[in-house]
């Protein structure tokens, strides 16, 4: 038996993994109906809130609930058991670390590490945590969070709000994490841009422990200047003393942390042409396509829209999968890419992986759906693989973009 990716039902062969798919399917179903009381409890806590209160006082009561989940090893189990998303496999492995499924969180929503144990527990196969910077700092003043509920999207303008380099490692702690942590790291805003450096290796030396790979952030749109680094000449220096720091830290550790460059979705081809050249000359471990960006696309319909700052979401989506696509045929698989800007559905997985990304991660539609997000993208992912007879993600991805 196999399912086709519209739903329906046909007959093919009924060999085992075809029954395990099945069991897993159904598993999901019932885990969905029966535990009403935490997951979908969740979902309906966000759903309202989101709706009631203004943006950043709903995401601080989203987050300091999930924190105090994440401390109750009870409530954190009854979390993952009520999770369809945990029940589904999907492993890939990139830079050398193996991930439970492809699909990330990414960076900005737990900034200062105090939830992502419940964040785990709701299925996602990574989190990003971060950005944090060396010293505290308070962001930009509010309102910098904006909602823009017809076109699915959020404009933030934040400014690295963040507790700083000591208290992020504390709240770490010892903590162990069900799956990989990536750090995304930054720069204080009232460090210049010429000392920009120092901020990130001392961010690289203080998470090196905690971390599975470490994030260099250069493409906020909300901390002046930060996005001049990704001009070749301050990134070719920056990621010079990165690696040599990284060499360093890992000798002293005996322990490899991969380093990954976040990069801005407004570079033009210039531009992305000398960063592609860079990974590749610096042996960058990966390139995370892409942050949030300052254009305004035509199609914005809500009256939100006139806030500066980035802008997330359904609109990103376009010009982030374009920018992985020339990454992809640019680099030519020497570097892996992690997808991100937009993806709500699987169909948005299925175009970002097949467009050349690796990994992915999401921000935004959690917001706007919930945390069953997780669960129904990965859901609609293995059914795909299903309907293609393969059981391992990249290599669909290697078929389906063989296909092209
Ligand atoms: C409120 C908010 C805060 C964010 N903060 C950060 C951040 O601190 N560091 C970072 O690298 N990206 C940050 N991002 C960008 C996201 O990590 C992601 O790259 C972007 O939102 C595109 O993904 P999405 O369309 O799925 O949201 C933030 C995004 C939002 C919406």
């Amino acid at each position: 038996m196999a399912i086709s990716t519209s739903g329906g039902v046909h007959l093919a062969s009924t060999h085992l993994p075809n029954r395990l798919w099945y069991l897993r399917a159904y598993q999901h179903r019932v885990k969905r109906r029966t535990t009403i009381s935490v997951l979908p409890a969740l979902q309906n806590i966000i759903r309202f809130l989101s709706f009631r209160l203004d943006p950043e006082t709903s995401h601080h009561l989203v987050l300091s609930i999930l924190a105090r989940v994440s401390k109750n090893r009870y409530l954190l189990n009854l979390l993952r058991q009520s999770s369809s998303a945990t029940a589904l496999t999907l492993p890939v492995t990139v830079m050398g670390i193996r991930f439970p499924n492809p699909l990330g969180l990414a960076a900005g929503f737990d900034k200062h590490a105090t939830a992502f144990p419940a964040l785990a527990a709701m299925g996602f196969g990574c989190i990003e945590l971060g950005t944090v910077t060396p010293r505290p700092q308070p962001g930009n003043p509010r309102p910098r969070l904006f909602r823009l509920t017809e076109d699915k999207a959020i404009i933030n303008r934040m400014g690295f709000n963040s507790i700083g380099l000591e208290q992020f490692a504390h709240n770490i702690g010892h903590a162990k994490s069900e799956v990989p942590l990536g750090i995304n790291l930054g720069k204080n805003a009232d460090t210049p841009l010429d000392q920009a450096r120092d901020d990130y290796l001392a961010g690289l030396s203080r998470i090196y422990t905690f971390a599975d790979y470490a994030t260099i952030n250069v493409s906020s749109p909300n901390t002046p200047g930060l996005r001049e680094l990704q001009n070749r000449q301050l990134l070719d220096s920056l990621l010079t003393d990165l690696k040599q720091r990284q060499s360093e830290l890992s000798d002293e550790h005996g322990r490899y942390v991969p380093l990954a460059l976040k990069i801005s979705p407004d570079l033009n081809d210039g531009e992305l042409g000398h960063i592609v050249e860079l990974l590749m000359r610096h042996h960058i471990d990966a390139v995370i396509a892409t942050n949030t960006t300052l254009q305004r696309p035509d199609s914005l319909r809500s009256r939100a829209a006139v806030n500066p700052g980035g802008l997330s979401g359904q609109p990103l989506k376009p010009l982030s999968t374009a920018l992985i696509a020339k990454l992809f045929r640019q680099l030519q698989g020497t570097v892996p890419i992690i997808g991100v800007g937009g993806i709500e559905t699987a169909d948005d997985a299925w175009e970002k992986l097949t467009a050349g990304a690796d990994l992915l991660q999401l921000y935004t539609s959690i917001i706007f759906q919930g945390p069953s997000v997780v669960g129904d993208i990965l859901l609609d992912l293995e059914r795909r693989l299903h309907s293609m007879q393969i059981s391992n993600l990249a290599e669909a991805v290697q078929q389906a973009r063989r296909a092209v």
